[in-house]
């Protein structure tokens, strides 16, 4: 089945919030009902988009400056948009993106105190003002947070090792987001039981799709 448009997604919050589940879940059933969809995942989805983001997500870099980094991530997804998500969504694909610019916003602006006007301004630049359609942020306590990636066994990556403090202030930030694009942003309980937030999302996801297909 094709849109009569693409469709633009992507799913926010912080380390731990169930992001990656839910994608799984939700991927699951779109070759199920065999909608065309891409998924990606920030930073990266390009070559040149995956070589910037071993730099940053390399402990080596410890003297990388937040200057360095917030521009880093803004290349990452310049090409990504450019590239990759602007062609698939002119060929009516849905489109997921596993983080975007609102993380951004949240861990360069709200997380490490740049300037959140600046920010905004940077994203709409690299993305040359292309936003998400629908925003699902997975909210949830850094606690509970915390205790679930206790459990996961990857390696931590540069950023993983930042403190609680950061977490609590990305999170602040990811919902003053939701208050600021109440149309895009949908908030969705992330403390839940894994079926019953996915209850939630395909939900919203397809009233998303419906409304779509109308236009
Ligand atoms: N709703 C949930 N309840 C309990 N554990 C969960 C839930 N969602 C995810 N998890 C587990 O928590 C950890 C982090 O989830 P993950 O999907 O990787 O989050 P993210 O991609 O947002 O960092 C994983 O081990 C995952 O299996
Ligand atoms: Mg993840």
């Amino acid at each position: 089945m094709v849109l009569n448009r693409g469709l633009f997604i992507t799913f926010e919050g912080i380390d731990g919030s169930g992001k990656t589940l839910q994608l799984k879940l939700l991927t699951a059933d779109l070759e199920k009902a065999d909608l065309k969809y891409l998924l990606l995942r920030e930073p990266g989805g390009t070559s040149i988009s995956e070589q910037i983001r071993k730099i940053l997500l390399d402990r080596k870099n410890k003297e990388m400056s937040a200057e360095t980094e917030l521009l880093l991530f803004a290349a990452a997804r310049a090409q990504l948009v450019k590239q990759i998500v602007e062609p698939a969504l002119a060929a009516k694909t849905i489109v997921i993106s596993d983080r975007f610019f609102d993380s951004t916003t949240v861990y360069q602006g709200y997380g490490r105190g740049m300037n959140v006007d600046f920010v905004h301004r940077l994203n709409n630049f690299a993305t040359q003002g292309l936003q998400p359609d629908l925003t699902f942020y997975f909210d949830i306590s850094v606690e509970t947070a915390l205790d679930r990636l206790k459990n996961r066994t990857e390696k931590a990556d540069r950023i993983d090792l930042e403190s609680q403090i950061f977490m609590e202030k990305t999170r602040l930030g990811y919902l003053q987001i939701a208050e600021e694009n109440p149309n895009r942003v949908r908030i969705i309980d992330a403390e839940r039981a894994p079926e019953e937030i996915y209850k939630d999302l395909k939900l919203q996801f397809e009233q998303a799709v419906n409304l779509m297909k109308c236009r």
